[in-house]
């Protein structure tokens, strides 16, 4: 389906067979622990994303935040999806009249597709979360102004971070950060419970063999001084280390930084590079304060990312079937 992009296609007429194809190109969106917790509706001239709260996090994530940063991502694919394949479209944010877990509707219209989007298209299979160690090419400042401008160009901030002190500070809060969170029981319940066989297609994926045992150690062990170690030393030395924010903290807020943050890692990934997250200091509401002091900045930070070249490839993680991700059609 995701092939299909490159057709040509008459504008405003998109078939019911294409606009699926779009809706499984929003869902290979990055999410928390790969919840996916999304919904789609094919309206009569468009599609509208809603919250799947059934797939909430409630100890990782208890506002709902990321999980709404999660939905604004896939519903950037669908836009940049329906962009490639020639569709221009009306967005509406929260569209009134609809329920609270409908975040956005995308309406077809005549017109040409946004160019810049359409650009992007040939990233939507290509992005992945990157967790190992980069290449050490550094990135080139013209790149990371590319980024944030991509972030700017959806209304959310980007801030390089800097190495020297102001790394060595978030590199510190990183590692707190994940002692926090590895210290609770229940979070590690939480973790253990999204670590799945690839089969069950959504989660984390663990070797079908190995899920029991891993499950049970990350339930039982606090491995949060040797995690932080790690994360301390991938963060300071990561090749690009920023931090998306926005001006305010609702659910608007949250929904434009997964805008902003999928038009960046689209962005990142057509430059060859590819990113993954260090969002422990943001997680722990404790520590996303001495994060905003670190960065000096108007504003909420959303997601810290590090990011960079990969030096080899990585299998896309699984995705559910479409069929589970639909809601009815209206009548
Ligand atoms: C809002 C958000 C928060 C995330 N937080 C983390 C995180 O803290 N640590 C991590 O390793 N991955 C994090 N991820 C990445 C997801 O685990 C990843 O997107 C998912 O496993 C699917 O893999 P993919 O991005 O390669 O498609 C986050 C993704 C999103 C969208």
């Amino acid at each position: 389906m995701r092939e299909e992009l490159g057709r040509t296609v008459a504008k405003g007429v998109l078939d019911h067979d294409r606009v699926r194809g779009l809706i499984e190109n929003a869902a290979a969106a990055p999410s928390s622990h790969n919840t996916q917790p999304w919904h789609f509706r094919i309206e009569t001239n468009g599609v509208s994303i809603h919250a799947d709260t059934e797939r909430r996090l409630p100890v990782n994530d208890p506002a709902d935040r990321e999980l709404t940063i999660s939905c604004g991502c896939a519903l950037m694919n669908l836009r940049v999806a329906a962009a490639a394949a020639g569709q221009a479209y009306r967005l509406e944010l929260f569209p009134e009249g609809e329920g609270a877990a409908c975040l956005a509707r995308v309406t077809w219209q005549e017109g040409d597709a946004d160019a810049e989007e359409a650009s992007l298209g040939s990233a939507l299979a290509r992005r992945r979360t990157y967790r190992k160690r980069f290449a050490p090419s550094t990135v080139p400042r013209e790149a990371s102004e590319a980024l944030e401008a991509m972030a700017e160009r959806e209304g959310a901030w980007l801030q390089v971070i800097e190495s020297g002190e102001p790394r060595w500070e978030v590199a510190r809060l990183v590692a707190e950060g994940d002692a926090s969170q590895w210290r609770d029981p229940r979070w590690r319940e939480e973790l253990a419970d999204w670590m799945r066989p690839v089969r069950q297609r959504d989660g984390l994926s663990v070797p079908a063999l190995l899920a029991p045992v891993v499950r049970a150690v990350v339930r039982k062990f606090d491995m949060g001084r040797r995690v932080g170690e790690h994360d301390r030393e991938l963060t300071e030395n990561a090749p690009l280390l920023v931090a998306l924010g926005t001006e305010g903290d609702g659910r608007r807020d949250w929904l434009t930084a997964g805008l902003a943050l999928e038009r960046v890692l689209l962005a990142a990934c057509q430059l060859g590079m590819q990113a993954s997250y260090l969002n422990q200091p943001i997680q722990v509401s404790s520590l996303r304060d001495q994060l905003h002091t670190v960065l000096n900045r108007p504003g909420h930070p959303q997601v810290l990312l590090r990011l960079g070249y990969p030096p080899g490839e990585l299998p896309a993680t699984p995705r559910r079937p479409l069929a589970d991700l639909m809601l009815p059609v209206r009548d």
